[in-house]
């Protein structure tokens, strides 16, 4: 699997804060998935910036699975969500809404994370919260499933084989 992980913070953007999600998501992906991460980057919270580096990792570089960490909560320059709905083509509202039903069993707060997951072209992006807390969470109830969506993202025929699996 090729990964991408977009760390969005103004401030460690900046550097005035240190990325520990992103290094978090990198430690999992390595474990977990037995995958490399591919590209990695940090932006501040602007549809702009997030959105150049999605369409980017999404159409020059193919990559699986995108995975961005920050900004899907209330706070007005929250804006991750609508980064991701601006380039996304289908989207992937179980994988949110699991997320988010997971995640109210362990905190209420789970209420506030405005995350959306679709896909574009043969990538699936992936809005985690920003908290390495709610990062390793959120992972955890997403990784029985990501080998399977990027089979059937590939149109491997092996997909067939996952259906049968679950
Ligand atoms: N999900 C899980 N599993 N665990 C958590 O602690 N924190 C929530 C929520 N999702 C949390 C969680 C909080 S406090 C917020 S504000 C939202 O995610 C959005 O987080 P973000 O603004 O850092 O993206």
């Amino acid at each position: 699997m090729r990964i991408g992980i977009l760390t969005v913070s103004d401030r460690s953007s900046r550097g005035e804060r240190p990325d520990e999600s992103g290094p978090l998501i990198a430690a999992f992906v390595a474990e977990r998935l037995a995958s490399d991460v591919a590209k990695s980057a940090i932006v501040p919270d602007e549809i702009g910036a997030i959105s150049l580096v999605l369409r980017a990792w999404a159409d020059a570089d193919d990559l699986d699975v995108v995975f961005t960490t920050g900004g899907t909560g209330f706070a007005p320059r929250d804006v991750t969500p609508e980064a991701t709905r601006a380039v996304i083509t289908r989207e992937a509202p179980g994988l949110a809404e699991a997320m988010r039903a997971a995640s109210l069993a362990v905190t209420p707060h789970a209420m506030l994370s405005r995350a959306v997951c679709g896909i574009r072209g043969r990538t699936l992006i992936i809005n985690l919260p920003g908290s390495p807390k709610a990062v390793r969470e959120n992972l955890a109830t997403l990784l029985p499933v990501l080998p399977h969506a990027v089979q059937l993202l590939r149109d491997a025929p092996s997909a067939e084989a996952g259906h049968r699996a679950a």
